[in-house]
């Protein structure tokens, strides 16, 4: 079946939603089948997120990313990657519709990066990568 690779992020784990993030998934039908909590580095982070090198959020998104300890969740069940993205709604929480775990558990908090709760592969192909770099 296919897999995916989900980030409860350090803002989610820092404010006590780590099960309620992952009752969600659960709840929605799809299997966890890896787990790991860990502190990222920046070597792991670029790598993670190689497409937004350059970008101006680049540099405040890998000091957010690497600030505290986050879980690595490695999720599966048919269009696991779709149905995830689903659940975790819009990248800006502020706007994410209700019912989403952004959009329910998240908002704005003024920083100079989305502090978003979730990461979530968005297709087959960064979701093969993404699991290479989390869960090898
Ligand atoms: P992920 O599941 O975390 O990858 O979120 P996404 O796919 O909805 O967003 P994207 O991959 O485009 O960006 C990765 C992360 O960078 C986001 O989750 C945000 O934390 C942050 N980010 C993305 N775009 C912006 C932006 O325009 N401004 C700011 N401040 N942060 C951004
Ligand atoms: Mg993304």
């Amino acid at each position: 079946a296919e897999q995916t690779l989900i980030l409860v992020k350090p803002d989610g784990v820092a404010r006590g939603l780590t099960g309620e993030i992952l009752r969600r998934i659960e709840a929605k039908g799809y299997r966890i089948t890896g787990l790991r909590m860990l502190t990222a580095d920046r070597e792991l982070l670029a790598a993670h997120y190689e497409e937004h090198q350059g970008k101006p959020f680049y540099e405040p998104l890998v000091e957010f990313m690497s600030s505290g300890p986050l879980v690595a969740v490695r999720a599966e069940g048919d269009r696991v990657i779709e149905g995830f993205r689903s659940l975790a709604g819009t990248t800006d929480p502020t706007g994410a519709a209700p019912g989403t775990i952004r959009g329910d558990l998240g908002r704005d908090w003024g920083l100079a990066v989305q502090q978003n709760l979730v990461h979530g592969s968005d297709s087959t192909l960064s979701a093969e990568r993404e699991l290479g770099l989390w869960f090898s």
